[in-house]
């Protein structure tokens, strides 16, 4: 069939098989244009379907020859209707990852849950034995504890008192104040019990237990820090709070990890266009601003190039590993600089709906929103009758 975007709310309620592979092309072309990483071999990526997590997975594969497991939630397609976008992302990843002679297998279903840890733990001891890097990249706006059988849902809200703030809807361009009211106790416990490191920590104490983790192991998860302007609804909201869990348990798992001298890392990443980041409020506005900002100081990066930075870096580079004093990983660091953070802090001031297509980078913003969904990029027939109907190679 021919297939079109299909916008509803923040959402693309469709996805382009052959754009989501030519975004894994894209990809995997811009990592091994620069070169080998003396990396992992053996790598387990939680999340690894979209954003951070999926270029997480490339950089392994095709910039440090890894093998690589995958796990993700995505939906399969059914006849005349599309897939998710990590549905054929992985499909393309795994194609790519078979020409070049790479391992590569995937796992579909509810990382949060007992059953796919068991599974995806079977599947490491019987192909590879050990893992060296686990990559925790999940985005949820619900998880169920295994244990308790509770399913906790997360809030994107200010704590305290209310936010009022300037916003945009990107579909339309329209700037609009927007007060959000604070959380209550029970949201910041269930967005913690979402986002927080709870999670990250059951995965790598069930990998621990199995002796599925090499000598030197690492685990990296990804955390947000953002400016002044959005720390009311991001660093210092609900998900602020889960993101502060999540850092403290680095702590807690480098030192469950002490029998094979392995270490948990958080690395602070950019604001990104992906699902997960449209939906808070703000930060689009935020995002619009700073790709502008970013784009004309030509530093602009997305996920991969972000994550290929990291590797190359930060943890693969020779020496040891950079990190704050919080122990934090920063590739956030172009987007925090002084010389950015005022040019957009004086741009936000004068944003409406009147001068952002001029002053933000809307367009921009647009553009790789619909790029998430496989549209909009360059070499791709969206004219074409395609087969929705795509298989994961790999899959198991
Ligand atoms: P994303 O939505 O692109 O990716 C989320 C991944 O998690 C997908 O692979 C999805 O399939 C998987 N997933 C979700 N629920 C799952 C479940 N129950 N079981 C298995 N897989 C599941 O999100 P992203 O923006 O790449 O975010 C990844 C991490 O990076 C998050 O911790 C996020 O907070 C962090 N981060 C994001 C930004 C940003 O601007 N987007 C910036 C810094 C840090
Ligand atoms: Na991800």
């Amino acid at each position: 069939m021919v297939i079109e975007p299909k916008m509803r709310g923040f959402i693309c309620l469709t996805a382009h098989p052959k754009g989501c592979e030519q975004n894994i092309l894209n990809q995997i072309a811009y990592t091994r244009s620069k070169g080998t990483i003396a990396g992992p071999k053996n790598v387990l990526v939680i999340g690894a379907s979209t954003g951070f997590g999926l270029a997480s997975r490339i950089v392994s594969a095709f910039g440090a020859n890894a093998s690589t497991i995958g796990v993700f939630f995505e939906k399969a397609p059914s006849e005349g209707k599309t897939a998710s976008p990590g549905w054929y992302n992985s499909a393309a990843f795994q194609n790519e990852a078979k020409k070049a002679g790479l391992y590569a297998k995937s796992i579909n279903g509810d990382a949060f849950s007992d059953e796919i840890k068991k599974q995806t733990i079977e599947l490491i001891k019987k192909d590879l034995g050990k893992i060296d890097v686990v990559v925790y990249s999940l985005a949820s706006p619900v998880r169920t504890n295994p244990k308790t059988g509770v399913t906790h849902r997360s809030v994107l809200k200010p704590i305290g008192q209310t936010f009022t703030n300037n916003t945009v809807d990107f579909h339309t361009g329209k700037v609009t104040e927007i007060s959000i009211a604070p959380a209550t106790p029970e949201d910041i416990d269930n967005t913690i019990a979402v986002m927080g490191g709870e999670d990250w920590q059951m995965w790598m104490d069930a990998l621990l237990q199995a002796d599925a983790l090499s000598e030197n192991a690492l685990t990296l998860a990804y955390s947000y820090i953002g400016p002044g302007l959005t720390e009311a609804v991001y660093r210092k909201g609900t998900i602020g709070k889960a993101k502060d869990h999540l850092e403290a348990t680095a702590f807690n798992i480098t030192d469950s990890l002490k029998k094979v001298n392995g270490k948990a890392y958080v690395s602070v990443n950019k604001a990104l266009v992906t699902q997960a980041s449209s939906a808070i409020p703000v930060i689009p506005l935020y995002i619009s601003l700073l790709y502008k900002t970013m784009k004309e100081k030509g530093i602009h990066e997305g996920c991969i190039e972000q994550i290929d930075r990291l590797f190359r870096e930060r943890l693969y580079s020779g020496q040891s590993i950079p990190v704050d004093g919080n122990n934090r990983i920063r590739i956030d660091d172009w987007e925090m600089r002084a010389d950015i953070q005022d040019k957009v802090a004086e741009l936000w001031a004068q944003a409406n709906t009147e001068t952002l297509p001029a002053i933000g980078d809307l367009a921009g913003y647009k553009a790789d929103f619909l790029n998430l969904f496989g549209f909009g990029l360059a070499n791709v027939d969206y004219a074409a009758d395609v087969n929705e109907m795509v298989a994961i190679d790999g899959l198991q």
